[in-house]
């Protein structure tokens, strides 16, 4: 298969960093990634909604891409507490994940409404990261993969395959995320991420589907980030508690960056 062009690496630091700390972690981060080529590496952070516009204030969108981990799906309206893609376009984010297993499973966001913030999303010029990602019962019960065809069918439903290209998608299992998660196995993950790619081609032809980036995340660490980036249709990892310190976020991306290369 055709490799991606870029190995993608990030993080979302969900209700943890205040502004002060996110601009702390993103100057430490850009200082301990400055000798680092971008030129195969997407490296982005996703911070919390108060911080993004002082995150962009103190590093550049060439050397980390800056996300929102949540949005509206009207531009404008009676919607209190809402944020819309005009309100995440002004901070200088150009990226918005969709759909991460804690807005689905803890806050009850549905398919449909997923499907209706990636389509503004789009229309917005911001790059939606959906997440997607089967619950241990649907596991148990052997419904992983229709679980996860369900997430993206509906999800992605009627986008034309020029506006699938813009997409980025991200695995996370419910049962491996955050604390007490159990990270996937490589070939676990190897193997949903192929139930997921064989479904993106099928909506958007092979050509397509082949092009859109599938991250892995879910208790993503130091130890299990090689052999999971070294999987044929893992094109990046989705981290979580490991990368919140810029230490140790960078030792990961020095470390599977030139394996990625020689994969
Ligand atoms: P953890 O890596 O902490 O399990 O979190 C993953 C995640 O939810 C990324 O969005």
């Amino acid at each position: 298969m055709e490799k991606q062009k870029k190995l993608y690496l990030g993080t979302n630091t969900k209700m943890y960093k205040t502004i002060a700390q996110t601009q702390k972690f993103l100057t430490r981060l850009r200082e301990e990634t400055e000798d680092i080529s971008r030129e195969k590496l997407e490296l982005f952070v996703i911070p919390s909604y108060t911080a993004l516009y002082h995150a962009r204030q103190c590093v550049q969108p060439h050397e980390i891409r800056l996300g929102a981990q949540n949005m509206g799906w009207e531009d404008t309206g009676q919607f209190s507490g809402e944020i819309s893609p005009l309100m995440i376009r002004e901070t200088g984010a150009d990226l918005v994940m969709i759909g991460h297993s804690e807005r689905r499973h803890v806050l009850l966001e549905t398919d449909e409404m997923e499907r209706k913030k990636v389509a503004c999303a789009l229309r917005h010029n911001l790059t939606p990261l959906l997440c997607v990602g089967e619950t241990e019962e649907e596991k148990r019960l052997g419904l992983s993969d229709e679980r996860l065809r369900t997430q993206l069918k509906a999800g992605l439903y009627g986008l034309a395959p020029e506006e699938a290209a813009k997409l980025w998608i991200a695995y996370e299992p419910v049962w491996a995320i955050g604390v007490g998660g159990t990270p996937a196995s490589k070939e676990y993950a190897e193997e949903k991420h192929g139930v997921i790619r064989r479904c993106v081609e099928e909506l958007f032809g092979k050509e397509t589907g082949r092009k859109i980036p599938l991250l892995y995340g879910g208790s993503v660490h130091g130890e299990n980030a090689p052999e999971l980036i070294q999987r044929e249709n893992i094109d990046g990892l989705f981290i979580g508690r490991a990368a919140w310190q810029a230490e140790s976020f960078a030792s990961i991306i020095r470390t599977v960056l030139p394996l990625w290369i020689r994969r």
